[in-house]
């Protein structure tokens, strides 16, 4: 049995076998992963690619990730917060757009205290009711978590960057644990959040083996959402002279997990889009089922800056969802409205 139909058979291969199938040059294996992903997705979602409403609310950050533009050492980054008026005026603006779900993602910035949160997603449910809320605000306490949750928070965003704990070491500043990251995506789950988790693919020092480790650990968590797009490289952090991820792996490792989790929520991240001129579709075509434009504001848009090039591109904007709607049809798929709530397969 060839790896792809064993995969699409297990879920799961071993880890050897995941980084073969990373490696591959039979073009055979290659494209018949991409067909058995796109075959997949087809069936669970009926070529739907579900809208998300992203509102960059807050630059500032105490943590100090040696890869993200935001760290707190950056002193070139610009930074700003939305008032809760502001974030409203997203979400009004979204609404009338379409748009059923909306991502809070930010910096950890505890200038929004939990109770400050707390307000904001109560407020945003109370006029919006048929919408869903994302939240992306790094980490908090297990009683934030759940006060969140309580405040009407559906979904939560952490991705926990990569499965190797010292590999996580050389990402991030001696004060941030892979342990306690892992610990609070198990704590979101259990609090009934459908919980996102994913990592960049390419980041410095990374390697082949380490994906499988990524991959097994998304197949324990078993997320709703998986969120994983390549890394760039932003000049004022102290990766600035590192190379970008590739495009192929990322494509692999989205088809791959398409065929792990044939259920799961995964974006067409923008920063696929930034790394090459039709990442997005392609990562459509390769399994992803979301898109997300952006609701920030104009004016401070261009100052959530995590990695360069992150300059947005026409179907990034919101404004522009008629192209996007376009763009996706022509693919053979369709924009959706709904909130595209995660459905765990029953069993039969
Ligand atoms: N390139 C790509 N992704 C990045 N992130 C942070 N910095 C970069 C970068 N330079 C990602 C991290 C984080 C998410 C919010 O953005 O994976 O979890």
């Amino acid at each position: 049995m060839d790896l792809v139909t064993k995969l699409a058979a297990n879920r799961m291969l071993t880890s050897d076998e995941f980084q073969n199938l990373m490696l591959t040059e039979d073009a055979t294996l290659r494209a018949k992963l991409f067909r058995f992903a796109q075959q997949v997705t087809a069936l669970n979602f009926h070529n739907k690619v579900y809208l998300r409403g992203l509102i960059e609310f807050t630059t500032h950050c105490q943590r100090d990730c040696f890869y993200c533009g935001l760290r707190c050492s950056n002193k070139h980054a610009e930074r700003y917060r939305l008032t809760k008026e502001q974030i409203l005026e997203c979400c009004k603006e979204g609404y009338a757009l379409g748009f059923r779900t909306f991502i809070l993602q930010g910096g950890e910035d505890h200038f929004f205290t939990d109770n400050v949160m707390c307000d904001i997603i109560y407020s945003i449910k109370t006029l919006y009711k048929d919408c869903a809320i994302t939240l992306s605000i790094g980490e908090r306490s297990l009683n934030a978590y759940k006060m969140f949750y309580d405040a009407g928070a559906n979904r939560y965003l952490l991705r926990h960057e990569t499965a190797d704990s010292l590999h996580y070491s050389r990402l991030h500043p001696p004060s941030d644990s892979l342990e306690t990251r892992k610990e609070s995506l198990y704590n979101l789950k259990e609090l009934g959040y459908q919980v996102g988790t994913g990592f960049m693919v390419g980041s410095p020092y990374q390697l082949t083996e380490y994906f499988a480790d990524d991959l097994a650990f998304i197949k324990k968590l078993n997320p709703a959402i998986v969120d994983i797009a390549p890394f760039i490289p932003n000049k004022d952090t102290p990766f600035r002279h590192q190379s970008p991820g590739s495009l192929e792996d990322t494509l692999r490792l989205l088809a791959i997990l398409r065929l792990m989790l044939p259920h799961a929520l995964m974006p067409a991240a923008a920063t696929l889009a930034a790394l090459h001129p039709n990442g997005r579709q392609h990562g459509i075509l390769a399994g992803a089922n979301e898109v997300t434009p952006n609701l920030t504001p104009a004016n401070v848009r261009r100052k959530y800056f995590l990695y360069n090039n992150q300059a947005s591109t026409q179907e990034e904007k919101a404004e522009n969802l008629r192209f996007l709607n376009a763009q996706m049809k022509n693919m053979g798929y369709e924009l959706c409205i709904d909130r595209g709530d995660y459905v765990p397969e029953t069993t039969p």
